[in-house]
């Protein structure tokens, strides 16, 4: 029986992991598929229950199974555990273990795509969710200087300022309104957005968390966002005539993190790169 990996969503139609890690497979000559898994809520048990099971290498998770799948498997990483999410989950001595690449994926994106060094400099993060947690828990291990923190439910904000908030590094949680945002965005060093604002198919489609009044030249803009690549995040970081990033990098060594730790290989980023290019 072949050996398998895979990613599981609702929906994951849309997921483009297969496609380069399948291409990373192949480059590298490694006889292994990755598959796509739709996964309901109401079969995400039986789902892991299966990863037992002696073909079973590692699986990427994606929304909405990033918090559900910890109950059901036996360990996690420290990033998982302190990040609360978990976006790859591998075989280690029969044990499933849950990671949390989307912290250290966006942070090589930002360092070795957009050579943007997080240490000293005062982050904007947009959003209080699984994803911001990940990436707030990479800027602080990367030495960020300050976090602050804007999310529509302001609670939401202050429960994660409260749990990720370390003696170097205290987070500000920030109300989301025009004054407030206009006395720390145009002084912030990386403004972040990790909502679904803006997100194609999402509850806001054309919606961004910040217009470009607010953004200086100097600051660099990512969103996590990448469907559609432009978003109108990232348009207001153009009209500001500002950097950015977008979110197929952090897609991207997501996976990269995930693959390697997963097969214990270095994985072929320049090719899985092209893959992505090519969707
Ligand atoms: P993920 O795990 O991907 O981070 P999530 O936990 O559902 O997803 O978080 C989505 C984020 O997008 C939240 O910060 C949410 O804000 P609330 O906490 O106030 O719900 C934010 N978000 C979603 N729709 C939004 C909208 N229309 N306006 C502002 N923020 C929005």
């Amino acid at each position: 029986m072949t050996d398998i990996l895979g990613v599981i969503g609702h929906p994951i139609n849309h997921s483009m992991s297969p496609v380069f890690q399948q291409a990373a497979l192949d480059h590298l000559g490694i006889n292994k598929i990755f598959e796509k898994w739709e996964v309901t809520p109401e079969n995400l048990e039986g789902k892991i229950k299966s990863f037992r099971n002696n073909s079973f290498i590692a699986s990427c998770v994606t929304l909405p199974h990033k918090q559900n799948v910890i109950p059901l498997i036996d360990d996690l990483t420290d990033s998982a555990k302190s990040i609360g999410a978990v976006n790859w989950i591998y075989k280690n001595n029969n044990k499933l273990v849950g990671d949390n690449t989307d912290s250290t994926g966006f942070i090589r994106a930002l360092t070795e795509k957009y050579n943007f060094i997080p240490e000293d400099k005062t982050a904007l993060v947009f959003g209080a969710g699984g994803a911001s947690r990940a990436i707030i828990f990479g800027l602080i291990k990367s030495g960020v200087k300050k976090i602050i923190l804007s999310n529509r439910n302001f609670d939401k904000a202050d429960i994660v300022s409260k749990e990720l908030s370390t003696n170097k590094v205290k987070i500000e949680p920030i109300i989301y309104t025009r004054d407030s945002l206009a006395n720390y965005a145009p002084y912030s060093d990386i403004i972040i957005n990790t909502t679904s604002l803006g997100m194609a198919g999402g509850p806001a489609p054309m919606k961004t968390p910040i217009t470009s009044d607010l953004i200086s030249s100097t600051t660099f803009g990512y969103d996590i966002v990448y469907s559609p690549l432009i978003t109108p995040f990232i348009k207001e970081f153009e009209k500001s005539g500002a950097e950015y990033g977008t979110g197929l990098s952090m897609l991207l060594y997501q996976g990269v993190e995930g693959i390697e730790k997963a097969l214990n290989i270095k994985a072929p980023i320049n090719v899985m790169q092209k893959a992505l290019d090519a969707l």
